[in-house]
């Protein structure tokens, strides 16, 4: 048998979302093929100290302090206790929200040549800035709610009636480079204004106004690269408790919210779902995987929420569940996305060594 592909896991993080990363980590760590792979557990604490963990926890700063070793023989990661090298063939970054969805990881990958699974640089950016997509997605006839954009500097230049007059109301305002529903508000008169204002800049410079969409809340899975597919969606069913799906919700409540996987709706609702969000998908250049969110209104209308490039992947996690729904095991989902990621970089390789050839022909 060849020899098993050396797969490191990243969790935890700096964001927000590092405990959700830990949840998600431990379940990929205990799915992971292990006739297939070996595995290596890379935690990053809150501060963003790395380390060698034997297990995913929480307990991040048991494990071995690592560098990044760049070496003309190659670049790895390096156990500073044992002085060994921690052979990563590739890196499945399970981090959520800021420094690992957000394109910094990615880079940090990318320059120093460790293939990565998951979106690149330049999609991962552009997916987390919730301006920046809606701006990407609505150039591709992507159907995306009214939107207005606002940023610490101008705010006192906007006035409760011009975000009216833009996106109509109830409005949400919400940061632009955030998630788990940070600092997102629904405003219904001057007064909330105010205070979302305040809200929404605790936590980001820059945040967006949007038309406040009433409906049903649907995800939908997307796998792969060149003709990406997708699952029949899933619906999170908001307790009526909340006007919409908050932090307190999301994690705080267990009652908060349901997930019902699939979603009752129409074969024709389902199709129009997964082609919307199949492109969405490609708008933002995604690869291997995505989560793609969005409202269904009463009358049949999709809007495109967000994407997020790296999923929950913990128990209670749509994703998963949306892929298991559609027959491909936990398991044989992880395959797949590291499959995936390994071809494309192979793929890219085929590129450099093109290029290289060329201009030494020339
Ligand atoms: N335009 C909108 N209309 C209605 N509800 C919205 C809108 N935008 C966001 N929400 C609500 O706020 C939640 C969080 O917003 P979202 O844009 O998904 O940010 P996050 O990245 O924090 O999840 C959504 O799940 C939804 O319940
Ligand atoms: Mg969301």
């Amino acid at each position: 048998m060849s020899e098993k592909l050396n797969v490191g896991i990243l969790f935890g993080g700096r964001s927000v979302e590092h405990e959700i990363s830990i949840k998600s980590a431990t379940n990929v760590a205990a799915n992971i093929d292990r006739e297939r792979y070996n595995v290596n557990l890379i935690g990053i604490d809150k501060k963003g100290g790395w380390y060698h963990c034997d297990k995913v926890s929480s307990d991040i700063e048991a494990g071995d302090p690592i560098s990044l070793r760049l070496s003309s023989a190659g670049h790895h990661f390096y156990n500073l206790s044992t002085n060994e090298a921690i052979l990563t063939d590739i890196i499945f970054p399970v981090l959520h929200g800021t420094d690992g969805e957000d394109g910094s990881i990615q880079g940090m990958l990318t320059s120093s040549r460790i293939p990565c699974v998951g979106s690149d640089v330049q999609s991962s950016a552009n997916a987390m800035n919730k301006f920046t997509s809606k701006r990407l997605l609505k150039e591709a006839g992507v159907p995306v709610s009214k939107f207005l954009y606002v940023d610490f500097q101008q705010r006192d230049n906007l006035s409760y009636e011009d975000v009216v007059s833009a996106v109509g109301s109830p409005f949400i305002i919400k940061p632009a480079s955030l998630g788990s529903s940070v600092g997102v508000s629904k405003v219904s008169n001057e007064d909330e204004f105010k205070k979302a204002l305040e809200n929404t800049f605790t936590y980001d410079n820059t945040g967006i106004f949007e038309e406040f969409i009433e409906g049903r809340e649907l995800e939908c899975g997307i796998i792969g690269n060149s003709q990406p597919i997708a699952t029949n969606p899933g619906e999170v069913v908001i307790s009526s408790d909340y006007e919409f799906y908050t932090y307190e919700a999301k994690y705080l409540d267990k009652d908060g919210a349901q997930i019902i996987v699939p979603a009752a709706v129409t074969d024709d609702v389902k199709s129009k779902i997964k082609s919307w969000s199949i492109a969405a998908y490609q708008a933002l250049n995604c690869a291997d995987y995505a989560r793609v969110d969005l409202f269904l209104k009463p009358d049949g209308t999709v809007i495109i929420n967000e994407i997020n490039t790296i999923p929950g992947f913990t128990d209670a996690s749509m994703f998963p569940m949306l892929w298991y729904d559609s027959g491909i095991s936990y398991t044989a989902l992880i395959t797949k996305l590291i499959e995936m990621a390994m071809a494309r970089t192979k793929e890219s390789h085929r590129l450099e060594t093109n290029f290289a050839t060329r201009e030494y022909q020339n």
